[in-house]
């Protein structure tokens, strides 16, 4: 288990198209945790290689939601719900027939900490991706998954979620995020 130091922007590796994974080896299931750990400690809900300096196609997605509850409807509830981990690996991943209906979600990224922003993206897709063994998997996403999903290939090609954004706002986040790190220096 090691906890990998996350890049961040304006860091220029964050900018490297990511290669193909071929050898799916000792050494691949390896990188895969540490990215679990990473992400978990981060923590974050998903997590690209090149996070981590590694311009392999790989990424890592828990959306750590929590866990399905048992209430009656419209039974008051007021205890925290148990998080489900829920870990997914995605090598080599596609998008095939991304819908022509978009959804909007909040989002932020391991690499700009602490800033978030709304992006558009395909609400529902289908996926194709590979596992540690190589073989191939199909499914079609909606929702959170469908966006996160979208944000982590982003990476793969060198995106970041406030890429999305107008020059404008990137660079208010871009702003707010430099004063940030001068408060923590
Ligand atoms: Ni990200």
């Amino acid at each position: 288990m090691a906890i990998l130091p996350i890049l961040e922007v304006p860091d220029p590796r964050l900018k490297i198209i990511s290669t193909p994974v071929t050898e799916f080896d000792e050494g691949l299931k390896k990188l895969v945790e540490d990215m679990f750990d990473t992400m978990y400690d981060a923590p974050g809900i998903g997590l690209a290689a090149i996070q981590v300096g590694v311009p392999k196609r790989i990424l890592v997605i828990d959306l750590q939601e929590p866990a399905e509850h048992a209430h009656e409807h419209g039974e008051h509830c007021n205890h925290d719900h148990e998080v489900v981990r829920k870990p997914r690996i995605f090598i080599n991943p596609e998008i095939l027939d991304p819908s022509e209906d978009y959804s909007v979600y909040t989002e932020g990224c391991l690499s700009v900490p602490d800033q978030y922003a709304e992006v558009e993206r395909p609400a529902t897709i289908r996926a194709r991706w590979q596992d540690l063994d190589g073989n191939v998997h199909e499914e079609e996403m909606e929702g959170l998954m469908a966006t996160c999903l979208q944000h982590e290939m982003d990476h793969l090609e060198g995106i970041l979620f406030i890429d999305h954004l107008s020059r404008l706002k990137r660079q208010m986040v871009l702003k707010k995020l430099e004063k940030q790190r001068k408060t923590a220096a």
